[in-house]
């Protein structure tokens, strides 16, 4: 299942719902660990941010595999490989605001390497896309957290759109 939304209450909520205790879960963007705390501590938790006041909030929570890096890096993406090579839930929150193109950009990557059952992700502009375009019937839809149609594209090479884009359009 891929679940949406901005609000970020309604993001805690759908992870707690589709979240079980022994999942192996995979957080992009955790920050200072407001999502992390709130997952049962019994699940195996890799945390990813490059913010740097997350990695002294981050430190205190020992149960949880916190990693400082930029998720659109295919090295970091490789460090998760090792140790993890598929996980139940990814949750996906580099900000609700943040470039949609980006996020989904990651999505696509993390979520086809991962294969995750669940993909959580809070973005408002996906969202907005998701509730106004017209899809024209045709029975496009996964029954897991990843696209069908991406299910057998492995590592992606590094993506170079992404050393094309700036975080922000402000100067
Ligand atoms: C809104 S906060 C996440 C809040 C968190 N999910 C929670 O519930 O408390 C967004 C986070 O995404 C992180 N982020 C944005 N782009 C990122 C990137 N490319 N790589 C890693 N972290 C990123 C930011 O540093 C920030 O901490």
């Amino acid at each position: 299942m891929i679940k949406l939304s901005y609000d970020v209450k309604k993001y805690r909520k759908d992870i707690l719902e589709l979240v079980t205790p022994d999942d192996t879960i995979i957080e992009l963007g955790c920050h200072t660990g407001g999502t992390t705390k709130i997952m049962p501590k019994t699940c195996n938790i890799i945390a990813i941010d490059n913010s740097p006041e997350s990695t002294s909030q981050m430190e205190k929570l020992t149960h949880v595999n916190f990693i400082k890096g930029d998720v659109r890096l295919h090295e970091i993406l490789g460090e998760v490989f090792k140790q993890v090579q598929s996980c139940d839930i990814l949750a996906i929150d580099l900000g609700g605001g943040y470039h949609p193109d980006t996020v989904f950009k990651v999505f696509y990557i993390w979520s086809s390497t991962f294969k995750p059952t669940h993909t959580i992700i809070r973005n408002r502009g996906l969202l907005e896309f998701m509730n106004t375009a017209q899809g024209s019937g045709e029975k496009y839809i996964s029954q897991y957290g990843y696209l069908d149609s991406y299910h057998d594209s492995g590592i992606p090479p590094l993506i170079k759109e992404f050393d094309l884009w700036t975080p922000s359009l402000k100067m």
